[in-house]
């Protein structure tokens, strides 16, 4: 670089010697550094060859001629040819600025009488159409419309003679010969801008266009004028420029000037100093509007998607977790029989208080509705850990495939994170506890209580022989047997008294049964068909009796229904023992083979109870009871022992009073010292021993 403007220094000094022994003709300036200026005003060249006319002062002109002048011989045709690249940099991108500036051919370099404005401190206000007195030509680029001179809009170019009134003018644009049409220019956007003017002595030419663009084929103004009217023999060539109260920075780049066409120098584009752009417009200026988009803007798109994406985001995880489930491999083999958690909750309206239907010792029952009108009661039941639970699910999917009329069908299952959820068929009728203790329901009829007994023996006697291993049902009370639309007992909950509760302490593990009807053995020798024998009885008594089998508030001999009725057949009046509400409507053979056979089947010893099969011959009196009386062993007998070990648990905490309660372990440290380690531990053993649980083989 350097060493071009070396070449070009030496280039001009050369010709500038030249042009000292013989008039100078020609000259051409990529920037303004080694140029031979006359300039005045707030005109100066900035560091890097700039040439600056006028910056932000208001109310101020700027010159720059060619130090030299031309000889424009009047007598001969006269011409010159000249191009520059200028910039009219606005304070603002878009902002008004003013006021121009101007090619100027004038007879004196001193325009120290001119003002400032719309005279482009080239005229004063004494120069009018009629003055010729000022003898210049000025090409201005005017950018405040001034309509004391007819000007035609806010821009235009045009051609001054003597006079601020243009003798011709236009819109800035060029005509694009590839689009074949002028493209309007905006010679405020601060753009570097080429201006072309030729004369050859009739023709003045004026064109304009933005740097990279080649010279237009047709000019934007193109006058005859006879300049030889006008011109002296010396004329100086340059650039004025005026800010008023608008202001703007205005450069010229380049400038290459000659009298004749062939000899005029072309500019080099890529050698031209750069203009400053607009204040807070540092990046190159957009070319149009559209792509004008401002970082607040970015910003605030930016932060909407991301919010979107937030909310969009969070939707999805408050769904996922909504219905989240909990699958494993070993579920695989369950598939039919397990429910998706959404379809429950829609089921039963995200379970709604008011879909609830009961509360247990386990969890909260809900009635819902499945797609096709399918009803079906959802039992929800709260655990924590996976611990145990394979074998529970494979239990109740099997307690699924048992089908017998007088058994709630259980339908499936679904897990969730500390939930299990039950799904059962949905009996409209509610639980039997709620007729016989509830005095706002009807009392059933014996006919009534009879059908449901044997109803219940026969599922009860499907369990122990359906299957093999039998299955338990660990849990036989009022509360547990349902009613289906035509009253129909069927046993529900099967496998339930099973269920623990991993959250509990194991040693507090919970439910293994409902006290008085948990068989005497049942804490030593763990669960059999027994000690589901054992709580039918307690049930068969019941029904009959219509109370349950424990009453703390009753007088002390009738507290143990066991034992109550044991002795009002000790006093030859079992009959006394019946509900009171049967009325006369009741068969008493019936009622007395029925409560004997209650008798019978909480025989303290589990090898006198009948086996279920024997109990529905019993029921339908296919089979006469054996002889047993009162007095007959283990009839009663033990009931007291049974009690005891019970009592020395229940009795104890005050939530036994309602039966509905399950049977909880106690807590070792409180209630060792009633119940013997060794029984308790021993029961612990039976407990969690998943083997034994269905044999009753090893256990009698
Ligand atoms: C404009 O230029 C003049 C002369 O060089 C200088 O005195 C003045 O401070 C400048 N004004 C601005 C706003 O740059
Ligand atoms: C102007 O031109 C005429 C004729 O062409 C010539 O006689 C005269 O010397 C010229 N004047 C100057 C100053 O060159
Ligand atoms: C310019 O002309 C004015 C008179 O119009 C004069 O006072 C001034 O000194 C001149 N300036 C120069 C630089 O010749
Ligand atoms: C033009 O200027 C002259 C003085 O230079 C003045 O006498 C004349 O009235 C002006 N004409 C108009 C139309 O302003
Ligand atoms: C206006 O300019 C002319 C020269 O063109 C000059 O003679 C005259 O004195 C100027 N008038 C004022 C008021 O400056
Ligand atoms: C372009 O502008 C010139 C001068 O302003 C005019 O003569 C010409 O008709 C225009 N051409 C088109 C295509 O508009
Ligand atoms: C001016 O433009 C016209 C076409 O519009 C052209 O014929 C003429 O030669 C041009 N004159 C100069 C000096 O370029
Ligand atoms: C221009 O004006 C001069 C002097 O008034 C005259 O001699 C010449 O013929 C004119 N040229 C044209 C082309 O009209």
């Amino acid at each position: 670089m350097a060493f071009r403007l070396d070449l070009v220094l030496i280039f001009s000094c050369f010709h500038l010697i030249c042009v000292s022994c013989q008039q100078e003709t020609r000259f051409v300036y990529n920037g303004f550094d080694q140029a031979d200026l006359f300039i005045d005003g707030l005109a100066k060249i900035l560091p890097g060859g700039l040439l600056q006319l006028t910056n932000d002062t208001k109310l101020q002109t700027g010159h720059a001629f060619f130090n030299k002048p031309f000889d424009f011989n009047t007598s001969s045709s006269i011409s010159f040819y000249t191009r520059f690249v200028c910039a009219l940099v606005p304070p603002k991108l878009g902002a008004e600025a003013g006021h121009g500036m101007a090619f100027v051919v004038s007879p004196s370099m001193n325009l120290s009488h001119a003002y400032p404005t719309q005279y482009l401190g080239i005229f004063n206000s004494s120069t009018n159409v009629t003055s010729s007195s000022s003898q210049l030509l000025a090409i201005e680029l005017d950018t405040v419309e001034t309509t004391e001179f007819k000007e035609p809009d806010e821009a235009h170019v045009g051609i001054d003679v003597n006079n601020p009134i243009s003798v011709d003018s236009a819109l800035p644009s060029y005509f694009s010969s590839a689009l074949r049409k002028n493209i309007t220019i905006n010679i405020l956007s601060g753009e570097p801008i080429q201006v072309w003017v030729d004369y050859d002595g009739l023709l003045l030419n004026v064109s304009l266009a933005p740097i990279e663009i080649e010279k237009p084929n047709q000019p934007l103004l193109s006058r005859a004028i006879n300049l030889s009217e006008i011109f002296q023999e010396n004329m100086f060539v340059g650039f004025s420029a005026a800010t008023g109260k608008l202001t703007s920075n205005q450069y010229i780049l380049g400038w290459s000037f000659s009298r004749s066409k062939e000899l005029l120098q072309p500019l080099d584009i890529s050698k031209l100093p750069k203009a400053p752009l607009p204040e807070d417009e540092q990046a190159p200026l957009p070319r149009d509007g559209h792509d004008k988009v401002s970082p607040l803007l970015i910003g605030l798109v930016v932060l909407l998607v991301i919010l979107v994406l937030v909310v969009i985001g969070g939707l999805y995880w408050y769904r996922k977790n909504k219905y989240a489930e909990v699958r494993d491999s070993w579920e695989k083999e369950y598939g039919p029989h397990r429910f998706s958690y959404k379809s429950l909750y829609k089921a039963t309206n995200g379970f709604s208080k008011d879909f609830c239907v009961g509360k247990g010792g386990f969890g909260e029952v809900y009635k819902g509705t499945l797609p096709l009108s399918r009803h079906i009661a959802v039992k929800r039941l709260s655990h924590d850990a996976e611990q145990g639970m394979k074998q529970f699910v494979a239990e109740v999917v099997t307690m699924g495939s048992l089908q017998h009329r007088n058994l709630v069908p259980l339908l499936g299952y679904c897990r969730r994170k500390g939930e299990l959820l039950l799904v059962s068929e949905y009996m409209p009728n509610g639980s039997l506890d709620q007729y016989l203790f509830q005095n706002q329901n009807p009392s059933p009829s014996w006919s009534q209580r009879i059908s449901i007994l044997k109803d219940i023996a026969s599922a009860l006697h499907y369990l122990h022989t359906g299957a093999s291993p039998p299955v338990l049902h660990r849990d036989i009370k009022a509360s547990n047997v349902m009613l289906d639309s035509e009253y129909n007992g069927r046993l529900g909950d099967f496998g339930m008294a099973k269920f623990h509760d991993p959250k509990a302490n194991l040693s507090a593990t919970a439910a293994v049964g409902t006290i008085g009807y948990m068989a005497p053995e049942l804490i030593t020798m763990g669960a059999s068909t027994k000690t589901d024998v054992y709580a039918f009885g307690a049930f068969l008594l019941e029904v009959t009796c219509g109370r349950r089998p424990v009453e703390p508030e009753l007088p002390v001999e009738k507290q143990y229904l066991l034992k109550w009725v044991c002795e009002c057949w000790q006093q030859a009046s079992l009959l006394g023992a019946r509900d009171r509400r049967l009325r006369g409507e009741f068969l008493p053979e019936e009622v007395e083979m029925v409560l004997k056979l209650g008798l019978l089947c909480t025989n303290a010893v589990p090898e006198s109870r009948p086996s279920m099969g024997q109990v529905v011959q019993y029921l339908s009196q296919d089979l006469p009871l054996p002889d047993i009386s009162p007095y007959t062993p283990g009839i009663g007998a033990f009931m007291h022992v049974s009690m005891e070990a019970s009592s020395a648990i229940c009795f104890e905490k005050t939530w036994i009073p309602k039966q509905q309660q399950q049977l909880l372990l106690p807590q070792p440290e409180t209630n060792l010292k009633r119940v013997k380690f060794q029984l308790i531990s021993q029961w612990l053993l039976e407990l969690f021993d998943p083997e034994g649980d269905h044999s009753e083989q090893g256990r009698i």
